[in-house]
């Protein structure tokens, strides 16, 4: 039987820092999850696993005075574990408390505000945990000040609000205002707290030492989230799922598909066999790399399935890029299924598939909001994707991880450092940046300026600020000279984005030398390329890949 893990649930409101909440309070190593504002303390308590040391309750587009405004569980609010509500969360806490909260009158505050501590709100440590130790920054205290003199505190806060809380409920103490806001901290000695302001976003600098007070001096919570304890958990759970049954998994030279296989591989050994398909639009080397990696470096059964035929069979004179997607991700369930059934003849029944889904994909596939609504833009085909037929029970030990703590366990698993930080690469690879019809021979000429753009990005010493870079090759033609002679030739697009979540994304500001490098050795050292062109269009309204 598992312990219970000591966590902090963190209640949706619909905020679009929600998330961001529980990344943070997992950066300072305390478990997060987070559930739909509508949980109920009864289920919570219905995983054994979980030892509730507190509650978040985020922030949200919503009004406490809509008539459908969501509001918290009530028996949560009385359980006697610390809440701290942030934003629309601190205003649902204090209504749902007695307390009466000020509908906009106008003065909205959005943006960075100053926040004031009042003078005298230190003076009872039961109420002022929640800013003990938080000082003021070099950047606001005179150093010509004699006596250096620091109060009232003031620090930089973010705000984003309408509404705000102008009766506090019984028990509370007002600990901060801003100018234009005279609630905008609250708190109670039984460990309740609230905040009309942001702690999550980096624009409140200090805002994580806050949230640190909330969990470990308030909470009482301790450092048990670490990259150790979720590679011991998740191996002693996978060993336990599995058993004695064999396991298949799907890498796609991305970090989520090889940290999954890494994980199960130290759960169950050679039960596990990985498959690699070469589908032949991959980028230069990238076969090799898995194989070196997976198979010398890390020693795990691995098969390579070389499809490269098969592939550019189905997609010789396929323009339209969804049918491209449709045929790579028909052609590579089939070709995954028959491997399985390959290793299954030659060395027993396989009874799990491996994935490496992540949390984000959890919360977005269980979550309220409009991301099932929205259009279709693109249909994200996962190579590597479950070919639903097959009856293989799912392992995914990356389920409740975000991408930051995968890469982290990636190192620690010794995947290497340039596969951890690998920009993401689409499952229909080159194929959707060759546009137009895909051949041997284009495939080949966009690997080539791929590897000179990603090369000299590199060297540049910026590639993991950008979220994305590539190059694409295409179909157009135009007239160029070399030497003497005149040439028709193809036209190289470089694209190379900064981005936090890949929903919107911007281009790149690469320095025009660099653009010259990259522009100059495309040209000298790919053959049939006479032009190359640098994409500077954000996404919206383009997309990050040009098909
Ligand atoms: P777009 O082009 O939609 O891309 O702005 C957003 C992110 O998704 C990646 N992408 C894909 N990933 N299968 C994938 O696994 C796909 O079919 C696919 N299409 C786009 C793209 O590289 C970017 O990171």
């Amino acid at each position: 039987m598992q312990q219970p893990r000591q966590a902090i649930i963190v209640l949706d409101f619909g905020s679009q820092y929600s998330r961001l909440i529980t990344r943070r309070v997992r950066e300072c190593r305390v478990y997060s999850e987070l559930v739909p504002a509508t949980t109920t303390l009864a289920q919570l308590q219905q995983h054994p696993y979980l030892d509730i040391k507190g509650f978040i309750l985020s922030g949200g587009p919503a009004s406490v005075y809509d008539d459908q405004a969501p509001a918290c569980d009530p028996a949560i609010l009385h359980s006697g574990i610390p809440v701290l509500g942030i934003c629309y969360g601190m205003q649902i806490l204090a209504q749902q408390l007695g307390g009466h909260v000020a509908p906009a009158s106008g003065r909205r505050e959005y943006g960075p505000a100053t926040l004031e501590i009042l003078t005298g709100a230190a003076a009872d440590p039961r109420f002022f945990s929640i800013f003990e130790g938080i000082g003021a920054t070099p950047a606001q205290t005179n150093p010509l000040d004699e006596p250096r003199s620091v109060t009232p505190l003031r620090i930089p806060v973010w705000m984003s609000h309408g509404d705000s809380v102008d009766i506090l409920p019984g028990g509370f103490k007002a600990l901060a205002r801003t100018e234009s806001n005279p609630v905008t901290a609250m708190a109670n000695a039984q460990g309740m707290v609230g905040l009309q302001f942001h702690p999550e976003v980096t624009h409140t600098p200090q805002g994580k030492e806050i949230i640190r007070n909330f969990l470990y001096r308030i909470c009482g919570c301790e450092p048990t989230w670490t990259t150790g304890s979720v590679i011991e958990e998740a191996v002693a759970q996978i060993r336990q799922r599995i058993g004695k049954d064999r396991v298949i998994c799907g890498l796609s030279g991305g970090v989520d598909s090889a940290v999954a296989a890494l994980l199960v591989h130290r759960a169950v050994g050679d039960q596990l066999t990985c498959v690699f398909v070469d589908t032949g639009c991959l980028r230069a080397g990238e076969r090799e790399q898995v194989v070196d990696t997976f198979s010398r470096h890390l020693h795990i059964p691995l098969v390579v399935v070389d499809a490269r035929q098969r592939f550019l069979a189905r997609l010789a004179g396929v323009i339209d890029p969804e049918q491209k997607r449709k045929i790579i991700g028909e052609e590579f369930i089939r070709v995954f299924e028959e491997q399985a059934a390959r290793l299954e003849e030659q060395r027993g029944p396989i009874a799990f598939l491996a994935q490496g889904t992540l949390y984000p994909d959890v919360i977005e596939s269980t979550s309220h909001d409009t991301a099932a609504t929205a259009t279709r833009i693109k249909t994200h085909h996962n190579v590597g994707g479950l070919p639903e037929e097959m009856a293989l029970k799912l392992v995914e030990p990356l389920r409740m991880l975000f991408k930051d703590e995968v890469r982290e366990i990636g190192l620690a698993l010794g995947l290497p450092e340039e596969w951890v930080w690998r920009h993401p690469f689409p499952g229909p690879g080159l194929a959707i940046r060759v546009i137009g019809a895909v051949d041997e021979e284009r495939l080949e000429t966009l690997r080539a300026a791929d590897t000179i753009v990603i090369e000299e990005i590199q060297r540049a010493g910026i590639y993991r600020e950008l979220g994305q870079a590539f190059a694409v090759l295409t179909p157009l033609q135009s007239v160029g000279v070399m030497g003497d002679g005149r040439t028709y030739a193809s036209v190289v697009a470089v694209r190379a984005v900064t981005t936090g979540d890949f929903m919107t994304a911007d281009w790149a500001r690469l320095s025009p030398e660099l653009l010259a490098r990259i522009s100059h050795r495309i040209v000298n050292e790919v053959p049939g390329v006479n032009r190359v062109v640098y994409d500077i269009t954000s996404k919206p309204p383009a997309t990050i890949e040009w098909e």
